[in-house]
Parts: C-alpha cells; sequence; structure tokens
C-alpha cells in the first residue's frame, strides 16, 4: 500500500516575457506576454521529519512563495521537502517568482490529486498574490499555459484567442475583481532579454503605479495608452509584421517611462539596442524599476553583444516555450529517462 512517504512530484513552469501591457493589466486594460525557454523545476516530496526547502528549514524571509504555498494548499501534520532548481533569473522582470510558483503548486496539485490547469492557474496567482500583495494573473497564468497568452478584465474579455479560464482575486474587504486569460499564436520568434542587474521588485512597483495613478492623470493617461498599443500588436503579430511591432514597443516603452517604472540602467540597454543595427523595437518588461528589457531585432547576436557592452546581462530566448509539466525524473537525470507530461492530467502518484 502506498504511505505519504512515498509521494513525490517533480515540476517545471517556464519564465515568462510580457510583450506588452504591463502595469496597465493590473488596471483592466489588457496584456500579451509568452513563455520563455527558461525552466525551473521543483520537486516536492513527503520523506522529511520537518518542512524543508533545499535542506534548509522553510522560512518566510528566503521562501515566501513556497510558504505561502504550502500554507494554502497543505496539511501542515505532513512535511514535506522542496528542492527547486531556478532556470528563471530572479527579479529580473522575465517571471521567475511565478515559475517558482506555478512549478511548487504544480508539483503539490500533483500529490493532492488536483489535475485542471484552469485550477492550477487560478491556486498560483492566489499564491503568488498573497505573497506579494498585488498584480495580476499573467505571470502565473502564462507559466501555467505557456506558448502565448492574452489577458484582459473579464467584463471586458480581450477577445483575441481562445479562452482558457477566468482567474479571480476574492478576498474580504476587497472588491471582487476577475480576469480573462486567452490562447494566442505567437510567431516563432527569439528576443535577446538584457537584464540590467538591478533587482526590481514587483510589488513595491505594483505599489508605486497604483500610489501614481491615484494622484496623476498623465499616469492613468499612459496607462489607457499602453492598452491600446496592446490591442494594436494583436494583428500585427498575426501578420508577423515585426517592423510595426518593434515600432509599437518602442512607444510602450516610452509610456511605460511616462508611468514612472523605467530605470536608468534598462534605460541604458534599450539606448544599446537601439544602436544595433538590425534592431527592430526595444522596451522593459516586467514590472520594470530595474529589472530586464527585450528587443526584437534581426541580428540577436550583435545586440547581446551591445548589451553586454553596457553592462547588461544579455540572454537570447526563444518566445513560446511549453507551460506546467511534470516530470518522473529530476532535472539532470539522464534525460532519456525524464518524461515530461505536457499541460496533460497528472498521473496517479508513485
Ligand atoms: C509583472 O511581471 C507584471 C505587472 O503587470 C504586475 C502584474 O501584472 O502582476 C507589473
Amino acid at each position: 500500500m502506498q504511505g505519504l512517504s512515498d509521494l513525490r512530484a517533480i515540476c517545471s513552469a517556464p519564465g515568462k516575457v510580457i510583450l506588452f501591457g504591463e502595469h496597465a493589466v493590473v488596471y483592466g486594460h489588457p496584456a500579451l506576454a509568452a513563455a520563455t525557454d527558461q525552466r525551473t523545476h521543483v520537486e516536492v516530496d513527503c520523506c522529511g521529519t520537518e518542512f524543508t526547502v533545499n535542506g534548509f528549514r522553510i522560512h518566510d524571509r528566503f521562501h515566501s512563495y513556497l510558504l505561502t504555498a504550502v500554507n494554502q494548499l497543505w496539511d501542515r501534520k505532513d512535511p514535506i521537502r522542496i528542492q527547486t532548481e531556478g532556470g528563471v533569473p530572479s527579479a529580473s522582470g522575465t517571471g521567475s517568482s511565478a515559475a517558482l510558483t506555478v512549478a511548487c503548486v504544480g508539483a503539490l496539485h500533483r500529490l493532492l490529486g488536483r489535475s485542471e490547469l484552469a485550477d492550477l492557474a487560478q491556486s498560483a496567482f492566489r499564491v503568488e498574490r498573497g505573497t506579494q500583495g498585488g498584480g495580476s494573473p499573467t505571470d502565473t497564468s502564462t507559466a501555467t499555459a505557456g506558448g502565448g497568452i492574452a489577458i484582459s478584465r473579464s467584463d471586458e474579455p480581450p477577445g483575441v484567442g481562445t479562452k482558457l479560464w477566468d482567474v479571480a482575486w476574492e478576498h474580504e474587504g476587497e472588491e471582487r475583481r476577475s480576469w480573462t486569460v486567452e490562447r494566442i499564436d505567437i510567431p516563432d520568434l527569439t528576443v535577446v532579454v538584457g537584464n540590467s542587474g538591478v533587482k526590481g521588485r514587483t510589488d513595491e512597483q505594483v505599489a508605486k503605479v497604483a500610489h501614481a495613478a491615484r494622484k496623476n492623470a498623465v499616469v492613468r493617461d499612459a496607462l489607457a495608452d499602453i492598452g491600446r498599443i496592446t490591442r494594436q500588436a494583436v494583428p500585427l503579430l498575426r501578420a508577423k509584421d515585426f517592423v510595426a511591432v518593434g515600432a509599437l514597443m518602442d512607444k510602450a516603452h516610452a509610456a511605460l517611462h511616462m508611468v514612472g517604472v523605467n530605470h536608468p540602467a534598462v534605460e541604458q540597454l534599450v539606448k544599446a539596442a537601439r544602436a544595433t543595427p538590425g534592431t527592430l523595437g526595444a522596451k522593459l518588461t516586467g514590472a520594470g524599476g530595474g529589472g530586464s528589457m527585450f528587443a526584437l531585432t534581426e541580428r540577436p547576436q550583435a545586440v547581446a553583444a551591445a548589451i553586454q557592452a553596457a553592462g547588461g546581462t544579455a540572454y537570447t530566448v526563444k518566445l513560446g516555450g511549453p507551460g506546467v509539466q511534470w516530470h518522473d525524473t529530476p532535472p539532470g537525470a539522464t534525460s532519456s529517462a525524464a518524461s515530461a507530461a505536457a499541460a496533460g492530467p497528472p498521473a496517479t502518484v508513485s
């Protein structure tokens, strides 16, 4: 008979690049995001005698997302051990906390026999928002769904793709909010992400924008502009009109600057990318206040070199990576043994 100590689940989830719509999506405007080919793996088992992460006792200062996931989903009587292997650079604007959250929630859901992706996307958002205290389900839904997604407030859904799920935020004393997530086809694209190395915290940036939007009509207008730019981008991406998409990226970057989330270190990288022949557009991506930018370019290697020369760390990432996956073996184990159960119902835990 199977005991708790036999239970183990391994799950991975991708990072993301927000193509258009960061911050504006928190206010009900649409956003477009794509999963990347960077992934974070989480393994959970019930073999320990206390709750640990990578061998250390779980602690809210170091493991805030994981601890929230455990508190929200797991019965505290049965200790679990969590091992993480992060392939998404942290606090860089490319979805590291969402990848970690989705991979951990995915592993816990498998142990609990929960198999719906919509349920996972909802749980992961509750964990992320419960930890960071604000924001939209863009990152967690992208890490769950993979590929490309459009997201907007449910009373004004994006209406540009096939509906995947609704994700809601319900909390005592707060207005109920709901977003609709749709699958969109994004072209096969390789972009260059430039990480400024300045750690931008999503919670701080979201709170800063909330404060500015309450006080300043210019900020509210800039958020609405971002929404319009995002809508314009959908048919252009579909038509693979990359010159026009690049021009919209430049406009979106200017609007994000008006919103107040650009950072001098990120601006340096955007300028370096734009100064490189072959670049079609460049913008910050994610929460800002540091973090990363990305460039759409015909010459990824030259742009990566320019970003490095300007003091950033460049990654060439492929957009449209797979969403959450379950595995039989940890990453690094012989790859032939690793079988990914891509976005399908988890098999019985063995
Ligand atoms: C962070 O990656 C994106 C933001 O729009 C916040 C959110 O949507 O949760 C800044």
